[in-house]
This record gives C-alpha cells, structure tokens and sequence, in this order.
C-alpha cells in the first residue's frame, strides 16, 4: 500500500482530501504546514505528497524545493485554486510533479497520484540500473543453483546460506579471492524475503574514502566541489533489498563509524546534509583479509566487526575442496562453448587429472578463466576434446610464481653483447611498477591502502591496476 502526505493548514481540506485518498485505498498522513510535513517526511517516508500552495510560514512552493532536495524521486503534486495556476507552474520548475485546480474531483487527484507512483518507481528503478544492478543473469540460475559443487564443504556452505537467507543479521562472507564470496551473497539475496527488491554491490577497496562515502551514502547538492546534483547512495537505493560490501576490510576509520552507526539505527545523513534518513537494508560484507588481524593492527574497529559478523559464512579454497573442480571444469566449459556457439567440449581423462591435482591459488575465478581459453583454443584448433596441451602451459604459468620471483634490479647488468660488459640494460617502467607494488603490498600483509599511502598513489588508483593486471594474469589473483 502506498503512503500518501497531504499537506494543508485548513483542516477541512485536508479532512476532506485524506478521506477521498484513504477510500481510494491509501495509507494517509497529514500535516498542517510545511515543517512538520518535512518532519513527517522523515518519519514516515511517504511515497507521494499532495499540498496546498499557499500556507503561513512555509509556502508551497517551498516546501516543495524542500522535498526534491530530500528526495528528487518523491512526486508532490500542488494543489492550486483557479487563478494562482502561475505559481502552481513555477512549482513546477522547482520540483513539483504536478498541480491540480481546486475544485477538482477525487477521480482526478487519484490518478495524478498514480501517475506520480508510477514515474517515481521508474526513475527509482532507473537509478539502481545505473548504480550497476543490472547485470546479465549468470548462466547458472538463481539461489543456490548458482553455486556448482557438491563436495561437504560447498553443502556446509550451502545449508548455511539456506539458514541466514530467512534472517535480516548482516551476512560476513570470507574466504580467498576467487572462491565465490559473490555468488554467495547473491545466492542469499535470492532466497531471501526481500528477492524483489534490488541487490547492489560496492567494491569497498575500489574507491577513495571521500568516494566511497558519497557512493554509499550519497550527497547533497553543494556538499563539495564538483557535487552538482543531489546523489543518493547505495544504502538509499537499495533500500528493501541486500547491499554488498565487497572487501569491507579496507574502509577507513571514518565510513567505519558511519557504517557502524547505519548497523545500529539503520539511519544515516547524506554527505553535506544534516536530514536523517532510515532504511530497511540487509548487509553482506566480505573480507579476503583476517580481520581479527585488522583488529588487532587497529585498522579496523572491534564494534564493527561484531555488527557485521553477526553470521558468518566461509568459503574454503578450492584446492580443499577438489571434489569441485570436475563440476566446476564441466560447467564452465559448457557455458563458454554455448556462448561460443559450439558443440559441447568434453575433457580427457588427463587433462582433468591436471586440473585435479593443481593447487588453484586464484580458486574458482582461475579455473574460470582457465576453462575459458580452453575453449577458445579448441575452437580455433579444431580439437573436439580439451586435453592437457591445451590447460598445462596455463597451469604451469600459474601467476603464483610471478610473485615469488625475487625483483630483478632496476638494471640489470648484460653480459656485454656489443662487447661492453656491464653495461646496463633498462627495464620497462611498466615491469618495475608492477614489482615495486607487489613487494609493497607483501610487504604490508596484503594492505591496500598502507600499501597505497607508502607508494604515495590513491588506493582506487591501487585497486585499478591489480584489478588490470590480474585480468592479464601479470599478477597472482590472490594479491
Ligand atoms: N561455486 C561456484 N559455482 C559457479 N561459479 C562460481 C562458483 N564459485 C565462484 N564462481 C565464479 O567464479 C568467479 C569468482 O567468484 P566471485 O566473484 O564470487 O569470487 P570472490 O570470492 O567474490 O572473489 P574476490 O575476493 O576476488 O572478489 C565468478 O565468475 C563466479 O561466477
Ligand atoms: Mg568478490
């Protein structure tokens, strides 16, 4: 059922419009003038609002630039009286969806309202599909279905998604990179009762601090230079659905506490704004880092911890959970040759023994990948079945290795090929970078944003190239 707030200082007005709208089948709130609607707004988060134009205090008018700056998709229509259609039109230019002429017949105020519903879930829904909800459905189907594997451990898992999915408790997900910590929040999204509402995801170590905080919890128009429009953020827009924090271990103390505070109150202020206001979200967090270890180190607050951690779930590496790596291979090797257009791939008995016997440090994303250029391989060569020729130079060429490797010198001293021994021989900066962050970065336990501080370079900018490398496999997967 829809809320609507009428807005009036003429109490047989507003008697008369909130009776109309109740009979139609709306819930109804009222309010006399526009502070206390905006307060009401607050409170009861209507989903449309009727008002009069001219009131004491706060005009209409006003009250309705107020709202847009709340909350841009909330349709307010005017209610005008026939000669001040005028200022019913420049209510119009600051925000109002709509006006009606009084006297005007219920009929004609339900349907603008239903107009104004249907405009406001549009562009609501519009927003989530820019904040990135919309991806192509994976080839594996909803709830656990997307979870392939049947080994006790991926079960484990399974019946554990199945008991937290009922709950709204914040879900923490661990595990290495790669072993599914995603699919696993959407499995649980699917089973869960808010399914129909959206799903988003932020890539917490993706983004500055002063991006991520508008990323989740939007800004006002103004808040900062650049912040030209009212944005809302992931936690408004998700808003009777799951939000997934993705690498929850690299917020900075200040989103800590912010965060914190949205677990316990389920309320937060936009950047830049002093309104309060409350959602309805369900937490997933995943960690690829111990975060008993952050505790300990300081970096990340104790409190937090336990609100997020309220279930936990851990996904093992899937070198100890080899049972899965024949399911995992078959299935994605008969989702890229659908893709592909092509007749179903089968593996030979050795090529599977490799793949059983290989230790996975990039988990199932690495299989994924692996499975892959498989396909693509065989179909360029012809082959009808995959054998070992076509995995082991990958298996081999495992990005493991490349971080073992001890940094070559910035020069590295040739034999002297034009006779001149020792002369030095430069290296790419490319090939140099790429080392000196991965030396940081062990050198930090994994850290990112020590890692980033230390080399003196954003931590978004950090993210962006390992994310890069890693889909070039010049890095482990596991960095
Ligand atoms: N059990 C599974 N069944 C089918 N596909 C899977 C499974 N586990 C992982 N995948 C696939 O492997 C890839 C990696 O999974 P996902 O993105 O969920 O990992 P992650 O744990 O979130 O990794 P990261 O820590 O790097 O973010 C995805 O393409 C995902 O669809
Ligand atoms: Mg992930």
């Amino acid at each position: 059922m829809s809320t609507v707030l009428v807005v009036d200082d003429k109490e047989m007005m507003r008697d008369s419009v909130a009776q109309t709208l109740g009979r139609a089948g709306f819930e109804v709130v009222t309010a006399c003038d526009g502070p206390s609607a905006l307060r009401q707004i607050a409170a009861h988060r209507p989903d449309a609002v009727v008002t009069d134009l001219k009131m004491p205090g706060m005009s209409g008018v006003e009250l309705v630039e107020q709202i847009a700056r709340i909350d841009d998709t909330l349709p307010a229509i005017v209610m005008t009286a026939f000669g001040t259609i005028e200022t019913a039109v420049d209510a119009m230019k600051r925000g109002a969806f709509d006006y009606v002429t009084k006297p005007f017949e219920g009929d004609e105020l339900i349907i603008t309202i239903k107009r104004g519903l249907r405009h406001a879930k549009l562009a609501r829904e519009n927003a989530v599909l820019r904040a990135g909800a919309a991806r192509p459905e994976p080839a594996t189907g909803a709830g656990l279905d997307r979870l392939v594997g049947d080994s006790p451990e991926m079960q484990e898992v399974k019946a554990q998604i199945e008991a937290v999915a009922a709950s709204r408790g914040s879900v923490l997900i661990t595990g290495e990179s790669g072993t599914g910590k995603e699919v696993v929040a959407r499995a649980i999204h699917d089973l869960s009762p808010r399914r129909d509402g959206p799903f988003l995801a932020v890539n917490c170590a993706a983004l500055s601090e002063s991006l991520l905080e508008s990323e989740l919890f939007g800004h006002e128009r103004g808040a900062f230079t650049g912040a030209e429009k009212l944005r809302k953020g992931r936690f408004e827009l998700s808003d009777g659905g799951t939000l997934l924090l993705d690498e929850v271990s690299e917020i900075g103390p200040h989103i800590q506490a912010k965060l914190l505070r949205v677990l316990q109150e389920r309320a937060f202020e936009r950047v830049g704004s002093s309104l309060t206001i409350g959602v309805d979200v369900r937490i997933v967090a995943t960690s690829n880092r111990d975060l008993m270890a952050s505790i300990e180190n300081g970096d990340f607050r104790g409190d937090l911890y336990y609100r997020l951690n309220v279930l936990p779930i851990h996904l093992p590496p899937l070198r100890e959970r080899r049972e899965d790596i024949r399911p995992l291979a078959e299935h994605f090797v008969g989702a890229f040759c659908a893709r592909e257009g092509r007749p179903r791939l089968d593996w030979t008995p050795a090529a599977m023994a490799s793949l059983e016997a290989y230790p996975w440090p990039g988990n199932v994303r690495e299989l994924q990948n692996i499975c892959e250029r498989a396909v693509v391989l065989a179909s360029a060569g012809g082959a009808d079945r995959i054998d070992t020729g076509l995995v082991e130079p990958w298996l081999r060429a495992s990005p493991r290795a490349i971080a073992e490797v001890k940094p070559a010198p910035v020069f590295a001293e040739t034999g002297g090929s034009n006779g001149f021994a020792g002369e030095p021989v430069v290296r790419p900066l490319a090939e140099i970078e790429r080392e000196t962050i991965i030396r940081a970065l062990h050198h930090f336990g994994g850290h990112r944003q020590k890692t980033a501080r230390a080399l003196g370079i954003g931590v978004r900018t950090l993210g962006l190239k390992l994310k890069k490398w890693k889909e070039e496999q010049l890095v482990p997967a596991t960095l």
